[in-house]
């Protein structure tokens, strides 16, 4: 299982880079311009704080895919590091899909509702496909069962593709699709915190501390 951060808010990188075991960032458009910034600069900040190993995903907006292909190649050249180009599931899409990985630059392939659309865009070329979940389940639809036809019609037809499952509104919805057979999964910052945050955790710690205290007067170990 590998966790992305669904933003691109450079503290909330920095902070959750420090603290979980991140494997990059996702960026969208609408993340992207929540930030005020220049987004070349601001996806170059985003590399400065994860460093080249961790990928970075960069969704595409050309109209064709031809604009796709020029904007990939760019995006390639300018960011270092570990580069993922996200790209919508439309028949422009499955197009630069197919010229894109052609050309050996990493493709995810997004805004992904249906199973059929999984599994066209990993015939295309795709690394990755991301299901929208939590948005699947706005429409009166089962996010987590998409996930697991795309998990078992990927087995079936031994897909190299990884599922990359996105839009979450819950720690529920990203438990779920973990046992689906998502491979990974991209949360906001808000709900990163929630996934190891459990009241009676803390409230054990706090009582081992007080036991420790009492008993031995210091809160921390002696290291001499
Ligand atoms: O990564 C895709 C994701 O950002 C969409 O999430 O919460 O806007 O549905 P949301």
């Amino acid at each position: 299982m590998r966790l992305y951060i669904d933003s691109a808010n450079l503290e909330q990188i920095a902070y959750l880079n420090d603290y979980f075991p991140i494997a990059g960032v996702t960026t969208n458009p609408s993340i992207i311009v929540k930030e005020k910034k220049p987004y070349m600069e601001l996806l170059k900040e985003i590399r400065g704080i994860i460093g080249e190993e961790k990928e970075l995903f960069v969704q595409l907006i050309g109209d064709t895919a031809e604009e796709m292909m020029a904007e990939a190649q760019y995006i390639n050249r300018a960011i270092a590091g570990k580069v993922v180009v996200k790209i919508p599931v439309t028949t422009e899409g499955i197009k630069a899909i197919k010229l894109i990985s052609a050309y050996k630059i990493p493709v995810l392939a997004t805004t992904i509702y249906t199973s059929m659309q999984a599994l066209t865009a990993s015939m295309a070329g795709a690394d990755y496909v991301a299901p929208y979940v939590n948005r699947i389940d706005n429409l009166t639809g089962n996010g987590i069962k998409v996930v697991q036809e795309i998990s078992e019609l990927f087995s079936a037809y031994n897909c190299k593709t990884k599922i990359l499952a996105a839009s979450f509104k819950n720690v529920q919805q990203v438990h779920d699709v973990c046992l689906a057979g998502a491979h990974s999964v991209t949360v906001s910052a808000e709900l990163m915190g929630k996934l190891i945050d459990f009241p009676s955790t803390n409230a054990d710690v706090a009582a081992f501390k007080k036991q420790w205290q009492g008993y031995y007067g210091m809160d921390k170990q002696s290291l001499n």
